[in-house]
């Protein structure tokens, strides 16, 4: 099988296209043939890496795990003899989590995955692209608590996550204002958003309204910026805090008592599953910007890490 790996740290061209053998189920796994994955900001950060801490959890010197990727679509195409839950033909998507893998034309991995029954009313590469940024988003959500009718900015509304926390936060009910360039002024407003701000709007001294929830979803704001906007016994989100955020934001909430949430997200299949139901009734739908094919791996690095994709970057493998 084609696949595309990272035998080293660095920029876009240390990816290689390589062929493997393509592997065998065991008893508890599936094999999936891969029709899409897609290439998001993990995927560039343990590249590079960025931050350079990455080292330490995925290999010192180089990735332990040369295949990076993780969202799939594609269908099962074997199955181990102690699987029940799904089989041969079963169209899926879904999170390969941070066995990682999915820059591949097959992949194995344990049914209990957060891997899931492709919903009709979706196609190939939205089912690879919905887990990354949605499965934040909805995450970062939950841990928020949100109300019918709280208020909410979403600073980086145009990311992965933010064109997914638009629709979700719309979908329970809470008034949502978009932070992004003006020229996605039309893209949030499209699906959902209620009021927009370009980034030199929210950071202007004019701009002194308060919000039940402020959703930094991008890392790109201060956090005092940020907590000038966020009304008293309300919810800070760092979707992407650096570690320096994270011992400032740690520090703010011990001694100011100021609710934040930050810290990597746990992707569940409760919550694939739930996403996939907003799927079918058109309540939710993935926003993908661009395509490449497989071989094109570099070039699609090159434009996701440049930091202004629209929603998701697909890769197509199975065309
Ligand atoms: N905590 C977790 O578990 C977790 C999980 C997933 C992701 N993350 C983090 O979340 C962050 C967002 O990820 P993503 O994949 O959604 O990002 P992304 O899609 O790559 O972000 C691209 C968007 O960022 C906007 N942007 C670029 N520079 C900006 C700036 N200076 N101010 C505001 N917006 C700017 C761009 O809009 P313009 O083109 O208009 O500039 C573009 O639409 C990343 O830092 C990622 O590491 C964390």
């Amino acid at each position: 099988m084609k696949v595309i790996t990272a035998r080293k740290y660095g920029t876009p061209e240390v990816l290689r296209l390589e062929e493997w053998e393509t592997p065998s189920p065991k008893k508890n796994e599936i094999r999936i043939k891969i029709y899409n994955t897609s290439v998001n900001s993990a995927d560039w950060r343990l590249r590079k890496p960025d931050p350079k801490l990455v080292r330490l959890f995925f290999g010192i010197t180089k990735l332990r795990q040369p295949i990076l990727g993780g969202s799939i679509s594609g269908v099962v195409d074997a199955v181990g003899e102690n699987v029940t839950k799904f089989q041969v033909g079963d169209k899926i998507f879904g999170s390969t989590g941070l066995r990682m893998g999915a820059y591949a034309e097959s992949i194995c991995l344990p049914e209990s995955s957060v891997i899931t029954i492709l919903p009709k009313e979706m196609s190939f590469p939205e089912g690879a692209t919905l887990p990354f940024g949605s499965l934040t988003a909805l995450d970062f959500i939950q841990k928020c608590n949100l109300q019918k009718n709280q208020t909410i900015i979403i600073y980086g509304a145009s990311s992965s996550v933010g064109t997914a926390a638009i629709q979700l936060t719309k979908h329970f009910g809470a008034i949502v204002t978009a932070v992004c360039s003006k020229g996605n002024f039309e893209l949030v407003k499209s699906l959902g958003a209620d009021f927009v701000m370009d980034y030199e709007g929210f950071h202007s001294e004019s701009h002194n309204k308060t919000y039940d929830v402020v959703f930094e979803c991008v890392g790109k704001s201060s956090i005092p910026s940020n907590l000038k906007h966020l009304t008293k016994g309300g919810v800070l989100v760092l979707v992407g805090a650096s570690f320096k955020d994270m011992f400032q934001a740690a520090w703010i909430s011990l001694t100011k008592k100021i609710n934040i949430k930050f810290g990597p997200i746990a992707e569940t299949l409760e919550n694939l599953n739930f996403l996939a139901e907003l799927t079918k009734n058109g309540t939710f739908k993935v926003v993908i910007d661009k395509s490449y094919p497989l071989e094109e791996m570099v070039e699609a690095h090159l434009y996701v890490e440049a930091g202004h994709k629209k929603g998701n970057v697909v890769i197509n493998i199975t065309v």
